[in-house]
């Protein structure tokens, strides 16, 4: 029997609402047992499995050959029935250089063999400076051609234009902490826009490439080498910049300095740092960043206005992120009183 962790639990219900929730969580231990059946791996028990995060579970297993290798169960993605077929072809586009390698999938349940990476080390485990550089090597060796059918970055920020004046008429004005002078970022998210909506750049970028994203391979037997390998992608087709947000609202606790305004310009410093490591345009990244914290902004005020009382500090975060990335004053909110993620 698997034991559900209550964090995924959580958000699969959250996903896909409690019945549907509910109905995958029952038919989970028979699909695992049908998984290991054919493709022949045996589940070792380690301690502290399975894994899991907020869409998957991972459970640590062997090939019929003894190697080490990990099975990923993901649920599905209430708004794109297209989810995995698109994680496959960013993987086996990758090929297992930049990002965990693919072994099998099967499109009936969500379901992935990946190559098993050292669970224990990712990038929250180096200090913020040495990740980013390790970070932006990860992103050069991810940086390829776009295959077919994904989403793309483009028609992402066509949605922007449409959605996002009404959006900010909805919801902005019961929504306190946002001041007049903020006005100026949503201008900036349409112009950003409006120029990523024509870009002419189909690289296939991962869309999620936060810290705990990134793993450490297990040392190489040949030479003893580890190499970090992005997990769990969120492939879209578009202009590199819009990797970099996933880094900036992250971590947001070891912003070293406590005066509100240096923090803010540590965090843009941090920004320009990961943009330099992975081949960005600074500027790009920053405009990009600061879009795609709006985007999070609206997500989490309809959230709120749903209901959700914790959105609430979740879209201060975002408010806080997108103004210091901006080099908008922060208002004096000390970073390290917002909630994390
Ligand atoms: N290939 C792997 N090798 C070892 N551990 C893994 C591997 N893939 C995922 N994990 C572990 O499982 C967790 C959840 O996997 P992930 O693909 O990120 O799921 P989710 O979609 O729920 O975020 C990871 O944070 C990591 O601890
Ligand atoms: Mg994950």
């Amino acid at each position: 029997m698997i034991a559900i962790p209550e964090v995924l639990a959580r958000s699969v219900r959250l996903e896909l609402g409690h019945e549907d929730a509910a109905r995958w969580i029952r038919a989970l231990p028979d699909v695992v047992d049908d998984l290991l059946a054919r493709w022949k791996l045996t589940v070792e028990s380690l301690s502290g499995t399975p894994w899991a995060g907020y869409q998957s579970i991972v459970l640590p297993v062997r090939t019929v050959d003894g190697v080490p290798a990990a099975l990923r169960v993901a649920s599905p993605i209430a708004n794109n029935p297209a989810a995995h077929q698109q994680l496959r072809s960013a993987l086996e586009t990758w090929d297992g250089f930049g990002s965990v390698r693919l072994m099998a999938a099967d499109a009936g349940h969500n379901a992935t063999l990946l190559e098993r990476l050292d669970q224990t080390i990712d990038l929250n485990s180096v200090p913020l400076q040495t990740a980013a550089s390790m970070w932006g090597g990860v992103v050069r060796a991810l940086s390829r051609p776009a295959p077919p059918g994904l989403v793309t970055v483009q028609g992402t920020a066509q949605r922007w234009i449409d959605d996002f004046p009404g959006k900010a008429a909805q919801l902005l004005p019961s929504f306190r902490l946002f001041t007049g002078t903020d006005n100026m970022l949503v201008q900036a998210t349409l112009n950003t826009a409006r120029a990523l909506a024509t870009a002419p750049d189909a690289y296939l970028v991962h869309a999620d490439l936060h810290y705990s994203n990134v793993l450490s391979s297990h040392p190489d037997p040949a030479n003893g080498q580890r190499t970090w390998k992005a997990i769990d992608p969120y492939p879209v087709s578009g202009p590199v910049a819009f990797a970099v947000a996933p880094m900036l609202w992250n971590r947001l606790a070891e912003v070293p300095a406590n005066e509100p305004e240096e923090q803010a310009a540590w965090l843009r410093a941090h920004c320009t740092s990961l943009c330099h490591a992975a081949g960005i345009d600074p500027a790009q990244g920053a405009a990009v960043s600061v879009a795609r914290e709006i985007e999070n902004l609206f997500w989490y005020l309809a959230d709120f206005a749903q209901g959700d009382q914790r959105a609430h500090a979740d879209a201060a975060r975002s408010l806080w992120v997108a103004r210091a990335i901006s080099g908008h004053s922060v208002g004096g909110i000390d970073v390290h009183s917002l909630a994390g993620l």
